[in-house]
């Protein structure tokens, strides 16, 4: 007995100093093995308990089970031991510097047009404005003949007009317009027409989009641009209405102290029509390429709407009136911002862009 009581206390401090040793939870599970597994170190002594006499056999199974518990005990402590350290040699490896500063994100941001088209839309809407849009691939019917153009007057000169080819005309090598009339529109104010068929009165929208002249490109023309189309039609509306409003606008664009004038001005589907001019921002009036050495920036033109235009949109002129203004954004924008140069809106070049993340 006392033998296999010594056995078994060598067994415990065998396991004590080996589990020690042991770096990693592969060597702990070996020595599990080798001192408690199937055919490990404890199950051959317990085997030897047969021979003992049967009084001394209890005192023995006690303290086999005790040195079991304890190795046991012993083995679960050195892998908890193990893992923290392994845990704590993890955290030191991929610990993060939170207070590194973060890469820089690239964000986007209206080109500076919009940002203008959006201001007046909410300048507009104030006004009982609302946005109705139309084509920008339309037809000469609609571009000129239904706004009192007919084909030959020679007023549709003021639009150079880019028009679509006839299918099949390019590849013969001689190009001529589609004889259904399709172009590229060269003002908004076509979408005069089609609100008044659409909408019923009082009609009070405003159409932003994109126009398209054949026009040589220089300081203050682009051969494609935007306009911001005004239409109201009403059975109690004047020009003096569309003067208060303009000039309401104007100031709440570019200031208070904005100068501002009206010129009479010629378009076949307003009568009377004017145009509508801004003290040149850019040279503050002493004249400059942007403004054509004039001192003044045209912004837009307007009118009380014709009664052919009325008739065509389906309305009696003497029970219906209206007024109609085009607006040009791309120079509305060169004015607030002293920009010299149409061009550059058109440039993608992102160090003028950039200038304008802030969105004004
Ligand atoms: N459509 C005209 C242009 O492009 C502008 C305009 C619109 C004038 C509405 C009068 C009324 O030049």
């Amino acid at each position: 007995m006392t033998d296999l009581l010594a056995d078994l206390d060598g067994l415990r401090s065998l396991a004590r100093e080996r589990l020690a040793e042991a770096s990693s939870a592969r060597e702990v599970d070996a020595i599990r093995q080798e001192l408690l597994g199937r055919s490990g170190r404890l199950t051959a002594l317990l085997k030897q308990l047969g021979s003992v006499p049967a009084d001394q056999r209890p005192a023995l199974g006690q303290a086999a089970n005790g040195a079991r518990l304890e190795i046991e005990t012993a083995i679960a402590d050195q892998l908890a031991k193990l893992n923290a350290g392994d845990l704590g040699a993890r955290l030191a490896e991929e610990a993060i510097d939170m207070s590194a500063p973060g890469r820089p994100l690239r964000t986007g941001h209206l080109h500076p047009v919009l940002t203008t088209m959006r201001d007046l839309r909410e300048i507009f809407h104030a006004y009982g404005f609302e946005v109705f849009e139309g084509p920008e691939i339309e037809t000469e019917e609609y571009n000129f003949e239904l706004l009192n153009i007919p084909p030959d007057h020679p007023a549709r000169d003021l639009w150079d007009t880019l028009y679509v080819a006839e299918p099949g005309s390019v590849e013969a090598g001689q190009p001529r317009p589609a004889t259904d009339g399709t172009i590229l529109r060269a003002h908004t104010s076509p979408t005069q027409i089609r609100a008044m068929r659409a909408l019923e009165p009082p009609i009070r929208v405003l159409t932003p989009g994109r126009c398209f002249r054949y026009e040589a490109v220089d300081a203050s023309h682009g051969f494609e641009f935007f306009q911001i189309e005004g239409l109201v039609v009403d059975r109690d509306t004047s020009l003096a209405d569309l003067k208060g409003m303009l000039e309401e606008v104007a100031r709440a664009l570019y200031g208070r102290d904005v100068k501002t004038r009206f010129r009479p001005g010629y378009y076949p589907f307003t009568e009377p029509s004017v145009a509508f001019d801004i003290g040149c921002l850019v040279c503050g009036g002493v004249g400059c390429p942007a403004c054509k050495r004039s001192g003044w920036m045209t912004i837009l033109g307007a009118g009380m709407v014709h009664p052919t235009v009325l008739r065509n949109g389906g309305f009696d002129p003497d029970d219906f009136q209206g007024y109609a203004f085009g607006m040009g954004p791309d120079r509305m924008t060169m004015l607030r911002h002293g920009i010299g140069d149409i061009r550059l809106f058109f440039s993608a070049d992102l160090r003028f862009l950039g200038q304008f993340a802030e969105g004004r």
